[in-house]
Protein backbone atom coordinates (compact mmCIF):
# COMPACT_ATOMS: atom_id res chain seq x y z
CA UNK A 1 0.00 0.00 0.00
CA UNK A 2 1.51 3.54 -1.03
CA UNK A 3 0.10 6.84 0.01
CA UNK A 4 0.35 10.18 -1.64
CA UNK A 5 1.60 12.93 0.26
CA UNK A 6 2.11 16.94 -0.68
CA UNK A 7 3.73 16.16 -3.51
CA UNK A 8 2.28 13.62 -4.93
CA UNK A 9 5.23 11.54 -3.78
CA UNK A 10 4.52 8.00 -4.07
CA UNK A 11 6.11 6.08 -1.01
CA UNK A 12 6.98 2.58 -1.43
CA UNK A 13 5.60 0.63 1.69
CA UNK A 14 8.53 -0.80 2.90
CA UNK A 15 12.57 0.83 2.05
CA UNK A 16 15.48 -1.35 2.38
CA UNK A 17 19.23 -1.79 1.02
CA UNK A 18 17.95 -1.80 -2.60
CA UNK A 19 16.36 1.63 -2.40
CA UNK A 20 19.89 2.78 -1.31
CA UNK A 21 21.34 1.16 -4.21
CA UNK A 22 24.88 2.77 -5.09
CA UNK A 23 24.66 5.29 -2.56
CA UNK A 24 27.57 6.84 -1.13
CA UNK A 25 27.16 8.80 2.19
CA UNK A 26 30.84 9.90 1.80
CA UNK A 27 30.18 11.54 -2.00
CA UNK A 28 26.09 12.34 -0.90
CA UNK A 29 25.95 13.37 2.09
CA UNK A 30 29.48 14.69 3.05
CA UNK A 31 30.18 15.05 7.61
CA UNK A 32 27.71 17.65 9.49
CA UNK A 33 28.98 21.28 8.75
CA UNK A 34 30.58 20.17 5.86
CA UNK A 35 30.33 20.54 1.96
CA UNK A 36 27.43 19.60 0.31
CA UNK A 37 25.99 20.09 3.81
CA UNK A 38 23.27 17.66 3.69
CA UNK A 39 23.74 16.02 7.12
CA UNK A 40 23.47 20.60 8.74
CA UNK A 41 25.29 23.63 8.39
CA UNK A 42 27.18 23.13 11.79
CA UNK A 43 29.32 20.07 12.71
CA UNK A 44 27.81 19.93 16.15
CA UNK A 45 24.29 21.18 14.99
CA UNK A 46 22.03 21.13 18.06
CA UNK A 47 24.14 19.30 20.63
CA UNK A 48 26.02 22.79 20.72
CA UNK A 49 22.83 25.23 20.89
CA UNK A 50 19.49 24.75 20.09
CA UNK A 51 17.55 26.15 17.28
CA UNK A 52 16.47 29.33 17.76
CA UNK A 53 13.36 29.74 18.96
CA UNK A 54 11.92 32.89 17.09
CA UNK A 55 8.44 33.90 17.45
CA UNK A 56 6.96 36.06 14.84
CA UNK A 57 4.94 38.92 16.96
CA UNK A 58 3.19 42.22 15.96
CA UNK A 59 0.17 43.87 16.01
CA UNK A 60 -1.22 47.20 16.73
CA UNK A 61 1.05 50.33 18.11
CA UNK A 62 4.53 50.06 18.63
CA UNK A 63 3.48 50.41 22.60
CA UNK A 64 1.36 46.60 22.17
CA UNK A 65 4.36 45.02 20.15
CA UNK A 66 6.73 46.35 22.70
CA UNK A 67 4.82 44.45 25.29
CA UNK A 68 4.40 41.23 23.46
CA UNK A 69 7.90 40.97 22.98
CA UNK A 70 8.81 41.80 26.64
CA UNK A 71 6.64 38.57 27.51
CA UNK A 72 7.99 36.62 24.77
CA UNK A 73 11.80 37.02 26.10
CA UNK A 74 10.40 36.17 29.63
CA UNK A 75 8.80 33.00 28.52
CA UNK A 76 12.26 32.12 26.77
CA UNK A 77 12.54 33.00 23.24
CA UNK A 78 15.83 33.07 21.81
CA UNK A 79 15.14 35.86 19.24
CA UNK A 80 12.96 38.61 17.89
CA UNK A 81 10.91 38.47 14.90
CA UNK A 82 8.61 41.74 13.70
CA UNK A 83 5.34 41.14 12.16
CA UNK A 84 4.44 44.71 10.12
CA UNK A 85 1.22 45.73 9.63
CA UNK A 86 0.55 46.23 5.79
CA UNK A 87 0.38 49.89 5.46
CA UNK A 88 4.07 49.73 6.69
CA UNK A 89 4.84 46.56 4.28
CA UNK A 90 3.49 48.49 1.45
CA UNK A 91 5.28 51.81 2.30
CA UNK A 92 2.77 53.76 3.45
CA UNK A 93 2.14 55.56 6.55
CA UNK A 94 -1.26 54.81 8.77
CA UNK A 95 -2.50 58.23 7.82
CA UNK A 96 -2.49 57.68 3.96
CA UNK A 97 -6.03 56.88 2.53
CA UNK A 98 -4.63 53.25 1.34
CA UNK A 99 -4.20 52.40 5.19
CA UNK A 100 -7.48 52.63 6.34
CA UNK A 101 -9.02 49.69 8.03
CA UNK A 102 -5.07 47.76 7.89
CA UNK A 103 -3.20 49.94 10.41
CA UNK A 104 -2.11 47.80 12.68
CA UNK A 105 -4.09 44.59 12.01
CA UNK A 106 -1.78 42.17 10.45
CA UNK A 107 1.22 43.19 12.50
CA UNK A 108 2.65 46.78 14.18
CA UNK A 109 2.02 49.88 12.29
CA UNK A 110 5.63 51.52 12.44
CA UNK A 111 5.64 55.61 10.54
CA UNK A 112 8.88 56.65 11.76
CA UNK A 113 11.87 56.33 14.23
CA UNK A 114 9.80 57.29 17.16
CA UNK A 115 7.97 54.75 16.70
CA UNK A 116 11.11 51.82 16.75
CA UNK A 117 12.25 53.77 19.44
CA UNK A 118 8.87 52.57 21.27
CA UNK A 119 8.85 49.17 19.56
CA UNK A 120 12.47 48.48 21.37
CA UNK A 121 12.13 50.75 24.32
CA UNK A 122 13.93 48.58 27.22
CA UNK A 123 15.16 46.18 25.00
CA UNK A 124 18.50 45.75 24.61
CA UNK A 125 19.29 45.18 20.31
CA UNK A 126 22.90 44.66 21.02
CA UNK A 127 21.75 41.47 23.11
CA UNK A 128 19.41 39.74 21.18
CA UNK A 129 18.73 38.96 17.31
CA UNK A 130 15.96 40.54 15.34
CA UNK A 131 14.37 39.45 12.11
CA UNK A 132 12.38 41.56 10.39
CA UNK A 133 9.36 40.43 7.74
CA UNK A 134 9.49 43.24 5.65
CA UNK A 135 10.41 43.32 2.30
CA UNK A 136 10.25 46.26 -0.66
CA UNK A 137 10.66 49.20 2.36
CA UNK A 138 13.49 45.93 4.14
CA UNK A 139 15.94 49.46 3.53
CA UNK A 140 13.74 51.82 5.54
CA UNK A 141 12.94 49.16 8.78
CA UNK A 142 16.72 48.23 8.68
CA UNK A 143 18.13 51.94 9.05
CA UNK A 144 15.12 52.55 11.75
CA UNK A 145 16.53 49.31 13.44
CA UNK A 146 20.25 51.09 13.26
CA UNK A 147 19.55 54.58 13.86
CA UNK A 148 17.27 53.36 17.66
CA UNK A 149 20.17 50.63 18.19
CA UNK A 150 22.67 53.70 18.17
CA UNK A 151 20.63 55.37 19.78
CA UNK A 152 20.59 53.23 22.57
CA UNK A 153 24.79 53.04 22.62
CA UNK A 154 25.15 49.61 20.30
CA UNK A 155 27.18 50.27 17.04
CA UNK A 156 25.64 48.71 14.03
CA UNK A 157 28.56 46.35 13.76
CA UNK A 158 27.59 44.56 16.67
CA UNK A 159 23.93 44.64 15.13
CA UNK A 160 22.39 40.25 14.63
CA UNK A 161 19.65 39.94 12.64
CA UNK A 162 17.79 39.73 9.37
CA UNK A 163 15.66 41.15 7.20
CA UNK A 164 13.70 39.25 4.31
CA UNK A 165 14.04 41.76 1.71
CA UNK A 166 13.28 39.00 -0.95
CA UNK A 167 10.90 41.08 -3.14
CA UNK A 168 10.79 38.41 -5.73
CA UNK A 169 8.60 36.01 -4.19
CA UNK A 170 6.44 39.05 -3.32
CA UNK A 171 6.00 38.96 -7.22
CA UNK A 172 5.07 35.14 -7.17
CA UNK A 173 2.93 34.42 -4.03
CA UNK A 174 2.35 37.05 -1.56
CA UNK A 175 2.32 41.00 -3.14
CA UNK A 176 4.00 43.65 -0.64
CA UNK A 177 5.87 44.41 -3.80
CA UNK A 178 5.85 48.33 -4.76
CA UNK A 179 8.89 49.00 -7.13
CA UNK A 180 9.44 47.39 -10.61
CA UNK A 181 12.23 44.80 -10.64
CA UNK A 182 15.21 46.34 -11.78
CA UNK A 183 15.55 48.96 -9.20
CA UNK A 184 14.31 46.46 -6.53
CA UNK A 185 16.76 44.14 -7.08
CA UNK A 186 19.54 47.80 -7.60
CA UNK A 187 18.01 48.25 -3.72
CA UNK A 188 18.84 44.70 -2.66
CA UNK A 189 22.23 45.25 -3.88
CA UNK A 190 22.46 48.00 -2.24
CA UNK A 191 21.72 46.84 1.21
CA UNK A 192 24.01 43.98 0.77
CA UNK A 193 26.87 45.98 -0.01
CA UNK A 194 25.80 48.64 2.78
CA UNK A 195 25.99 45.57 5.46
CA UNK A 196 29.20 44.38 4.39
CA UNK A 197 30.54 47.98 4.92
CA UNK A 198 28.25 48.72 8.07
CA UNK A 199 26.25 45.94 9.52
CA UNK A 200 28.52 43.01 8.66
CA UNK A 201 27.28 40.40 10.83
CA UNK A 202 23.13 41.22 9.81
CA UNK A 203 21.95 38.52 7.84
CA UNK A 204 21.22 40.87 4.35
CA UNK A 205 18.06 38.58 3.06
CA UNK A 206 15.73 35.52 4.02
CA UNK A 207 14.88 33.91 0.28
CA UNK A 208 11.59 32.58 1.09
CA UNK A 209 9.47 29.63 0.17
CA UNK A 210 7.15 29.61 2.92
CA UNK A 211 4.26 32.09 1.31
CA UNK A 212 4.43 29.91 -2.28
CA UNK A 213 4.88 26.62 -0.45
CA UNK A 214 1.07 28.18 1.55
CA UNK A 215 0.30 29.12 -1.94
CA UNK A 216 0.60 25.70 -2.72
CA UNK A 217 3.79 25.03 -3.75
CA UNK A 218 5.25 21.40 -3.43
CA UNK A 219 8.17 20.48 -1.45
CA UNK A 220 10.13 20.58 -4.74
CA UNK A 221 8.38 23.23 -6.16
CA UNK A 222 9.17 25.44 -2.48
CA UNK A 223 12.75 24.61 -2.48
CA UNK A 224 13.33 25.20 -6.81
CA UNK A 225 11.77 28.33 -6.84
CA UNK A 226 13.32 29.77 -3.82
CA UNK A 227 17.10 28.70 -4.65
CA UNK A 228 16.45 30.19 -8.57
CA UNK A 229 15.07 32.88 -6.74
CA UNK A 230 18.29 33.10 -4.43
CA UNK A 231 20.62 32.60 -7.94
CA UNK A 232 18.94 35.83 -9.15
CA UNK A 233 19.87 37.74 -5.98
CA UNK A 234 23.71 36.68 -6.48
CA UNK A 235 23.36 37.41 -10.34
CA UNK A 236 22.38 40.81 -9.32
CA UNK A 237 25.03 41.62 -6.76
CA UNK A 238 27.51 40.52 -8.70
CA UNK A 239 26.39 42.28 -11.88
CA UNK A 240 26.68 45.06 -9.11
CA UNK A 241 30.35 44.78 -8.82
CA UNK A 242 30.26 42.85 -5.43
CA UNK A 243 32.25 39.40 -5.07
CA UNK A 244 30.34 36.27 -4.07
CA UNK A 245 31.92 35.70 -0.98
CA UNK A 246 31.72 39.40 0.52
CA UNK A 247 27.87 38.69 0.41
CA UNK A 248 26.90 35.39 0.17
CA UNK A 249 27.52 34.34 3.91
CA UNK A 250 24.46 36.64 4.99
CA UNK A 251 22.10 35.39 2.46
CA UNK A 252 19.46 33.60 4.41
CA UNK A 253 16.05 31.31 3.47
CA UNK A 254 12.90 30.83 5.02
CA UNK A 255 11.07 27.48 4.33
CA UNK A 256 7.83 25.70 5.57
CA UNK A 257 7.16 22.98 7.62
CA UNK A 258 4.41 20.32 6.90
CA UNK A 259 2.73 17.71 9.12
CA UNK A 260 4.41 15.39 6.64
CA UNK A 261 7.64 14.43 8.79
CA UNK A 262 9.43 12.60 6.48
CA UNK A 263 9.29 14.79 3.11
CA UNK A 264 9.65 17.68 4.82
CA UNK A 265 13.26 16.28 5.94
CA UNK A 266 13.99 15.30 2.80
CA UNK A 267 13.17 18.66 1.39
CA UNK A 268 15.52 20.39 3.87
CA UNK A 269 18.44 17.88 3.41
CA UNK A 270 17.71 18.18 -0.63
CA UNK A 271 17.92 22.11 -0.53
CA UNK A 272 21.50 22.47 1.65
CA UNK A 273 22.96 20.14 -0.78
CA UNK A 274 21.15 21.88 -3.97
CA UNK A 275 22.45 25.43 -2.42
CA UNK A 276 25.91 24.37 -1.80
CA UNK A 277 26.62 22.61 -5.42
CA UNK A 278 24.90 25.79 -7.07
CA UNK A 279 27.16 28.16 -4.40
CA UNK A 280 30.78 26.43 -5.31
CA UNK A 281 29.75 24.52 -9.30
CA UNK A 282 28.18 27.96 -10.65
CA UNK A 283 29.23 30.80 -9.05
CA UNK A 284 32.78 29.89 -7.93
CA UNK A 285 32.50 30.66 -4.29
CA UNK A 286 35.62 29.81 -2.36
CA UNK A 287 34.49 30.92 1.41
CA UNK A 288 32.71 27.41 3.06
CA UNK A 289 29.84 29.99 4.38
CA UNK A 290 28.69 30.77 1.22
CA UNK A 291 27.83 27.58 0.44
CA UNK A 292 25.66 27.04 3.37
CA UNK A 293 22.05 26.91 3.08
CA UNK A 294 21.08 28.49 6.93
CA UNK A 295 17.09 28.88 7.11
CA UNK A 296 14.51 29.64 9.28
CA UNK A 297 11.40 27.29 9.11
CA UNK A 298 7.27 28.65 10.11
CA UNK A 299 4.87 25.99 10.82
CA UNK A 300 2.68 25.41 8.07
CA UNK A 301 -0.21 28.12 8.48
CA UNK A 302 -2.35 26.78 6.01
CA UNK A 303 -2.92 23.40 7.55
CA UNK A 304 -4.49 25.08 10.98
CA UNK A 305 -8.06 24.65 10.93
CA UNK A 306 -10.97 27.18 12.30
CA UNK A 307 -12.66 24.00 12.95
CA UNK A 308 -11.46 21.98 16.63
CA UNK A 309 -8.73 24.28 16.59
CA UNK A 310 -6.97 22.62 19.35
CA UNK A 311 -6.38 20.34 16.93
CA UNK A 312 -3.86 22.71 15.73
CA UNK A 313 -1.40 21.93 18.90
CA UNK A 314 -0.43 18.17 17.61
CA UNK A 315 -0.35 19.75 13.87
CA UNK A 316 2.04 22.46 15.03
CA UNK A 317 4.03 19.88 17.31
CA UNK A 318 4.62 17.28 14.59
CA UNK A 319 5.85 20.30 12.17
CA UNK A 320 8.25 21.70 14.29
CA UNK A 321 9.65 18.28 14.85
CA UNK A 322 10.18 17.90 11.24
CA UNK A 323 11.79 21.45 11.05
CA UNK A 324 13.90 19.95 13.98
CA UNK A 325 14.87 16.76 12.45
CA UNK A 326 15.68 18.65 8.91
CA UNK A 327 17.91 21.00 10.78
CA UNK A 328 16.24 24.37 10.86
CA UNK A 329 18.29 27.46 12.45
CA UNK A 330 15.73 29.14 13.34
CA UNK A 331 12.13 28.28 14.30
CA UNK A 332 8.70 29.69 14.59
CA UNK A 333 5.93 27.77 15.87
CA UNK A 334 2.30 29.36 15.01
CA UNK A 335 -0.44 29.06 17.72
CA UNK A 336 -3.21 26.69 17.80
CA UNK A 337 -5.27 30.13 17.36
CA UNK A 338 -4.26 31.87 14.67
CA UNK A 339 -6.91 30.15 11.74
CA UNK A 340 -9.03 31.93 13.72
CA UNK A 341 -7.66 35.43 15.04
CA UNK A 342 -4.26 36.59 16.60
CA UNK A 343 -2.74 34.75 19.03
CA UNK A 344 -3.50 35.56 22.49
CA UNK A 345 -0.83 35.74 24.96
CA UNK A 346 -1.43 31.88 26.45
CA UNK A 347 -1.74 30.82 23.23
CA UNK A 348 1.62 32.30 21.73
CA UNK A 349 3.04 31.00 24.93
CA UNK A 350 2.02 27.61 24.46
CA UNK A 351 3.47 27.43 20.68
CA UNK A 352 7.06 28.63 21.94
CA UNK A 353 6.36 25.97 24.90
CA UNK A 354 5.87 23.13 22.03
CA UNK A 355 9.70 23.99 20.72
CA UNK A 356 10.79 23.77 24.17
CA UNK A 357 9.67 20.38 25.10
CA UNK A 358 11.15 19.08 21.81
CA UNK A 359 14.53 20.85 22.42
CA UNK A 360 15.06 19.98 26.21
CA UNK A 361 12.68 17.08 26.96
CA UNK A 362 12.86 15.15 23.52
CA UNK A 363 16.30 13.68 22.60
CA UNK A 364 16.11 15.09 19.44
CA UNK A 365 19.29 17.97 19.96
CA UNK A 366 21.39 15.01 21.11
CA UNK A 367 22.40 13.61 17.55
CA UNK A 368 22.97 15.48 14.57
CA UNK A 369 20.93 14.59 11.64
CA UNK A 370 19.63 11.64 13.48
CA UNK A 371 17.96 10.64 9.76
CA UNK A 372 21.14 9.98 7.95
CA UNK A 373 21.19 6.65 6.34
CA UNK A 374 17.21 6.28 6.50
CA UNK A 375 16.50 4.13 3.70
CA UNK A 376 13.14 6.39 3.26
CA UNK A 377 14.68 9.25 3.81
CA UNK A 378 17.93 9.14 1.56
CA UNK A 379 15.62 7.85 -1.32
CA UNK A 380 13.12 10.63 -0.29
CA UNK A 381 16.30 13.29 -0.50
CA UNK A 382 17.63 12.24 -3.32
CA UNK A 383 13.97 11.98 -5.10
CA UNK A 384 13.34 15.85 -3.92
CA UNK A 385 16.20 16.84 -5.31
CA UNK A 386 15.97 15.54 -8.65
CA UNK A 387 12.49 17.15 -9.27
CA UNK A 388 13.69 20.66 -7.64
CA UNK A 389 16.36 20.42 -10.33
CA UNK A 390 14.61 19.83 -13.05
CA UNK A 391 12.92 22.57 -12.00
CA UNK A 392 15.91 25.00 -11.12
CA UNK A 393 16.78 23.97 -14.77
CA UNK A 394 13.21 24.96 -16.49
CA UNK A 395 13.86 28.61 -15.11
CA UNK A 396 16.73 28.71 -16.31
CA UNK A 397 15.20 27.72 -19.31
CA UNK A 398 13.01 30.50 -19.18
CA UNK A 399 15.76 33.09 -18.55
CA UNK A 400 16.25 33.33 -14.93
CA UNK A 401 13.74 33.57 -12.12
CA UNK A 402 12.89 37.21 -13.02
CA UNK A 403 11.74 36.62 -16.37
CA UNK A 404 10.62 33.52 -15.66
CA UNK A 405 7.88 35.29 -12.68
CA UNK A 406 7.15 37.78 -15.51
CA UNK A 407 6.03 34.93 -17.76
CA UNK A 408 3.75 33.66 -14.83
CA UNK A 409 5.64 29.98 -14.77
CA UNK A 410 6.25 30.05 -10.95
CA UNK A 411 2.67 31.44 -10.50
CA UNK A 412 1.30 28.96 -13.02
CA UNK A 413 3.10 25.42 -11.85
CA UNK A 414 1.88 26.60 -8.12
CA UNK A 415 -1.98 27.08 -8.50
CA UNK A 416 -1.59 23.84 -10.67
CA UNK A 417 -0.29 22.38 -7.70
CA UNK A 418 -2.64 24.13 -5.13
CA UNK A 419 -6.07 23.20 -7.41
CA UNK A 420 -4.55 19.74 -7.01
CA UNK A 421 -4.52 20.04 -3.25
CA UNK A 422 -8.05 21.36 -2.80
CA UNK A 423 -9.16 18.67 -5.12
CA UNK A 424 -7.94 15.87 -2.87
CA UNK A 425 -9.07 17.35 0.39
CA UNK A 426 -12.42 17.97 -1.31
CA UNK A 427 -12.75 14.19 -2.08
CA UNK A 428 -11.47 13.43 1.43
CA UNK A 429 -8.63 11.76 -0.39
CA UNK A 430 -6.17 14.01 2.08
CA UNK A 431 -7.56 13.58 5.11
CA UNK A 432 -7.60 16.96 7.34
CA UNK A 433 -8.80 16.11 10.60
CA UNK A 434 -12.07 17.50 11.86
CA UNK A 435 -12.55 19.35 8.76
CA UNK A 436 -12.97 16.24 5.62
CA UNK A 437 -13.06 13.77 9.04
CA UNK A 438 -13.57 13.47 12.13
CA UNK A 439 -15.53 16.50 12.44
CA UNK A 440 -18.39 17.78 14.74
CA UNK A 441 -21.81 18.41 14.82
CA UNK A 442 -21.31 21.53 17.36
CA UNK A 443 -18.18 23.28 17.26
CA UNK A 444 -16.76 24.68 20.75
CA UNK A 445 -17.45 28.61 21.17
CA UNK A 446 -13.89 30.26 21.19
CA UNK A 447 -13.44 34.03 22.35
CA UNK A 448 -10.30 35.72 20.28
CA UNK A 449 -8.13 38.41 20.91
CA UNK A 450 -9.69 41.85 19.71
CA UNK A 451 -8.00 44.82 18.67
CA UNK A 452 -8.67 48.30 19.48
CA UNK A 453 -10.61 49.98 16.54
CA UNK A 454 -8.97 53.39 17.30
CA UNK A 455 -5.44 52.46 16.51
CA UNK A 456 -5.64 54.55 13.45
CA UNK A 457 -6.62 57.47 14.41
CA UNK A 458 -3.85 57.08 17.28
CA UNK A 459 -0.75 57.08 14.79
CA UNK A 460 -2.65 59.53 12.05
CA UNK A 461 -2.59 61.90 15.47
CA UNK A 462 0.94 61.05 16.52
CA UNK A 463 2.32 61.43 12.77
CA UNK A 464 0.76 64.77 12.45
CA UNK A 465 2.67 65.79 16.21
CA UNK A 466 5.70 64.49 14.65
CA UNK A 467 5.42 66.26 11.71
CA UNK A 468 4.74 69.27 13.16
CA UNK A 469 7.86 69.24 15.41
CA UNK A 470 10.59 68.33 12.96
CA UNK A 471 12.31 70.43 11.00
CA UNK A 472 10.81 70.16 7.30
CA UNK A 473 13.36 71.84 5.80
CA UNK A 474 16.27 69.50 6.40
CA UNK A 475 13.65 66.41 6.02
CA UNK A 476 12.51 67.92 2.54
CA UNK A 477 15.96 68.35 1.56
CA UNK A 478 16.92 65.16 2.57
CA UNK A 479 14.08 63.36 0.10
CA UNK A 480 15.39 65.36 -2.46
CA UNK A 481 18.56 63.71 -1.96
CA UNK A 482 17.05 60.02 -1.76
CA UNK A 483 16.00 61.00 -5.25
CA UNK A 484 19.11 62.27 -6.82
CA UNK A 485 20.97 59.08 -5.27
CA UNK A 486 18.02 56.95 -7.41
CA UNK A 487 18.75 58.52 -10.38
CA UNK A 488 22.04 57.41 -9.93
CA UNK A 489 24.09 54.97 -8.85
CA UNK A 490 25.52 55.81 -5.18
CA UNK A 491 24.31 53.69 -2.71
CA UNK A 492 21.10 54.57 -1.47
CA UNK A 493 20.93 53.67 1.99
CA UNK A 494 23.37 56.48 3.44
CA UNK A 495 21.11 59.35 2.15
CA UNK A 496 17.65 57.21 3.10
CA UNK A 497 19.39 56.78 7.10
CA UNK A 498 19.86 60.61 7.06
CA UNK A 499 15.96 61.45 6.33
CA UNK A 500 15.24 59.02 8.74
CA UNK A 501 17.19 60.21 11.52
CA UNK A 502 15.48 63.67 10.77
CA UNK A 503 11.83 61.72 11.33
CA UNK A 504 11.15 61.56 7.41
CA UNK A 505 8.19 58.57 7.74
CA UNK A 506 8.21 55.39 5.98
CA UNK A 507 5.64 56.54 3.56
CA UNK A 508 7.54 59.34 2.64
CA UNK A 509 10.97 57.77 1.88
CA UNK A 510 8.86 55.36 -0.08
CA UNK A 511 7.42 57.99 -1.99
CA UNK A 512 10.45 59.71 -3.23
CA UNK A 513 11.35 56.28 -4.59
CA UNK A 514 7.98 55.63 -6.40
CA UNK A 515 8.70 58.98 -7.67
CA UNK A 516 11.62 58.55 -9.67
CA UNK A 517 10.88 54.16 -10.19
CA UNK A 518 7.57 54.00 -10.38
CA UNK A 519 5.38 51.22 -9.24
CA UNK A 520 5.17 47.44 -9.92
CA UNK A 521 2.35 46.72 -12.50
CA UNK A 522 1.50 43.20 -12.40
CA UNK A 523 1.55 41.13 -16.36
CA UNK A 524 -1.33 39.10 -15.06
CA UNK A 525 -2.21 38.04 -19.19
CA UNK A 526 -0.73 34.50 -18.19
N1 LIG B 1 28.01 25.45 15.94
C1 LIG B 1 28.66 26.61 15.70
N2 LIG B 1 28.07 27.83 15.66
C2 LIG B 1 26.76 27.84 15.87
C3 LIG B 1 25.99 26.67 16.11
C4 LIG B 1 26.70 25.43 16.15
N3 LIG B 1 26.06 24.27 16.40
N4 LIG B 1 24.71 27.03 16.27
C5 LIG B 1 24.65 28.35 16.11
N5 LIG B 1 25.89 28.85 15.90
C6 LIG B 1 26.28 30.25 15.71
C7 LIG B 1 26.05 30.69 14.28
O1 LIG B 1 27.21 30.51 13.48
C8 LIG B 1 25.70 32.16 14.46
O2 LIG B 1 26.88 32.92 14.56
P1 LIG B 1 27.26 33.96 13.36
O3 LIG B 1 26.06 34.83 13.13
O4 LIG B 1 28.43 34.67 13.84
O5 LIG B 1 27.49 33.06 12.17
C9 LIG B 1 25.00 32.22 15.80
O6 LIG B 1 25.40 31.04 16.53
C10 LIG B 1 23.49 32.22 15.64
O7 LIG B 1 23.15 31.02 14.98
P2 LIG B 1 22.31 31.06 13.59
O8 LIG B 1 22.80 32.13 12.69
O9 LIG B 1 22.28 29.68 13.06
O10 LIG B 1 20.85 31.40 14.13
P3 LIG B 1 20.07 32.77 14.02
O11 LIG B 1 18.76 32.54 14.63
O12 LIG B 1 20.89 33.89 14.52
O13 LIG B 1 19.91 32.99 12.44
C11 LIG B 1 19.03 32.54 10.27
C12 LIG B 1 19.13 32.07 11.71
C13 LIG B 1 18.09 31.62 9.51
C14 LIG B 1 20.41 32.54 9.63
C15 LIG B 1 18.51 34.00 10.27
O14 LIG B 1 18.44 34.48 8.94
C16 LIG B 1 17.15 34.14 10.91
O15 LIG B 1 17.05 34.27 12.11
N6 LIG B 1 16.08 34.15 10.10
C17 LIG B 1 14.76 34.38 10.69
C18 LIG B 1 13.79 34.78 9.64
C19 LIG B 1 12.41 34.94 10.24
O16 LIG B 1 12.22 34.91 11.44
N7 LIG B 1 11.42 35.15 9.37
C20 LIG B 1 10.05 35.31 9.78
C21 LIG B 1 9.17 35.20 8.58
S1 LIG B 1 7.48 35.34 9.03
C22 LIG B 1 6.75 35.79 7.54
O17 LIG B 1 7.32 35.79 6.48
C23 LIG B 1 5.37 36.25 7.62
C24 LIG B 1 4.33 35.23 7.50
O18 LIG B 1 3.68 35.51 6.29
C25 LIG B 1 4.75 33.83 7.48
Amino acid sequence: MSGQTESGTDFQSVYDADSLAGFDPAQQLGAPGAYPYTRGVYPTMYTQRPWTMRQYAGFGTATESNARYKELIANGTMGLSVAFDLPTQMGYDSDADVSSGEVGKVGVAIDSIEDMRILFGGIDLGKVSTSMTINAPAAVLLLLYQLVAEEQGTPADKLTGTIQNDVLKEYIARGTYIFPPAPSLRLISDIFGYCKAEIPKWNTISISGYHMAEAGATPAEEIAFTLADGIAYVEAAIAAGLKVDDFAPRLSFFFVSRTTILEEVAKFRAARRIWAKIMKERFGAQNPKSMMLRFHTQTAGVQLTAQQPEVNMVRVAVQALAAALGGTQSLHTNSFDEAIALPTTKSARLALRTQQVIAFESDVCKTVDPFAGSFVVESLTDGVEAEAWKLIERVDELGGAVKAIEQGFQKNEIEQSAYQIAQQIDSAERVVVGVNRFTLEEEDHYDPLRLDPTIGEQQSARLAKLRANRDNDAVQAALAEIKRAARGSDNLLYPMKEALRLSATVGEVCDALREVWGVYEPNDAF
